[in-house]
């Protein structure tokens, strides 16, 4: 925990680097998650877990129409991404955000539809933020989430300097309080929750000889997300410098690799409230 903000620890950390690269990160995935979201219907739209604003910039571009209220408990984030609107111009009638813990929400207004990406494994109790959101969702409002399922993670050729680095960094990921594999539990959570017509699935990525360009890019992306933990994982003597570089070095390799195979999937739900 967080002993001054009595919040749990955040893998990513705040760093400027770390906040550009939610930035790479939301254009790489762009495709595969925003394929399957639909707020054509939503007018008021609640984000949870806005960070710089990645996302909120993906879903204007997308859903002109959106007025977007984001919800990000740290203060460095929500700089960031005002900084990000005001460059973008988009103004306050288009887009706001509120520094609140999303599991004990304290909204003005209701919404009829909410975004979360990327955010609940970082939660000790995702049940509290589905719970806390609810008085504040018009009837039928659709909510769509986002979230990892580490264990999918699969590499051809195998590195162990990668796998093992991997298995560190989840594992710490659960040390800290939060979830990898919480998309595997999105359905049950939602359910536990209240909310209705649940309906899940999977995206990600396969990549190989076919597509090297694309594996080039998105091998490089998740060089850059687990790195993004390796100050965190230094600090607490999980892994020494060398791993790190070694890590780092395996991911180089498997970039330019023409065999190399690149899988993931993460898992996505809509419901209802
Ligand atoms: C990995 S980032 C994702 C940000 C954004 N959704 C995106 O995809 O670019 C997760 C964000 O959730 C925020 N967060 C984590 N727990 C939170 C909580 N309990 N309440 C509000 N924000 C939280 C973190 O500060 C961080 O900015």
């Amino acid at each position: 925990m967080d002993k001054e903000k009595g919040i749990p620890k955040y893998i990513h950390g705040y760093e400027a680097i770390e906040q550009e690269r939610l930035k790479e990160q939301a254009k790489v995935i762009e495709r595969p998650i925003y394929d399957f979201i639909d707020f054509s219907h939503v007018n008021e739209l609640l984000e949870i877990g806005s960070g710089v604003g990645a996302q909120t910039e993906v879903l204007l571009r997308r859903f002109p129409h959106l007025s977007i209220t984001g919800v990000e408990y740290e203060s460095r984030q929500i700089k960031k991404a005002k900084e990000n609107m005001d460059f973008l111009g988009h103004g306050s009638e288009k887009v706001r955000f509120i520094q609140q813990d999303a599991t004990d929400l304290q909204l003005d207004g209701t919404f009829d539809g909410v975004f979360i990406c990327w955010v609940l494994e970082h939660i000790p109790d995702p049940v509290r933020v589905l719970k806390s959101m609810k008085p504040f969702l018009k009837n039928n409002a659709v909510v769509s989430i986002t979230e990892v399922f580490n264990s999918t993670f699969y590499i051809y050729p195998y590195l162990s300097e990668v796998m093992e680095y991997w298995h560190i960094y989840n594992n710490y990921q659960v040390a800290i309080g939060g979830d990898p594999q919480v998309g595997a539990r999105l359905g049950s959570l939602l359910e536990e929750s209240g909310y209705k017509n649940i309906d899940l699935r999977s995206g990600g990525f396969h990549l190989d000889k076919r597509t090297r360009a694309e594996k080039k890019k998105v091998f490089s992306y998740w060089k850059n997300l687990i790195s993004s933990g390796a100050s965190q994982l230094l600090e607490s003597g999980l892994v020494t410098r060398e791993q790190v570089i070694a890590m780092q070095a395996g991911m180089d390799r498997l970039m330019d690799m023409p065999d190399s195979v690149f899988y993931y999937r993460f898992i996505q739900a809509t419901a209802f409230a």
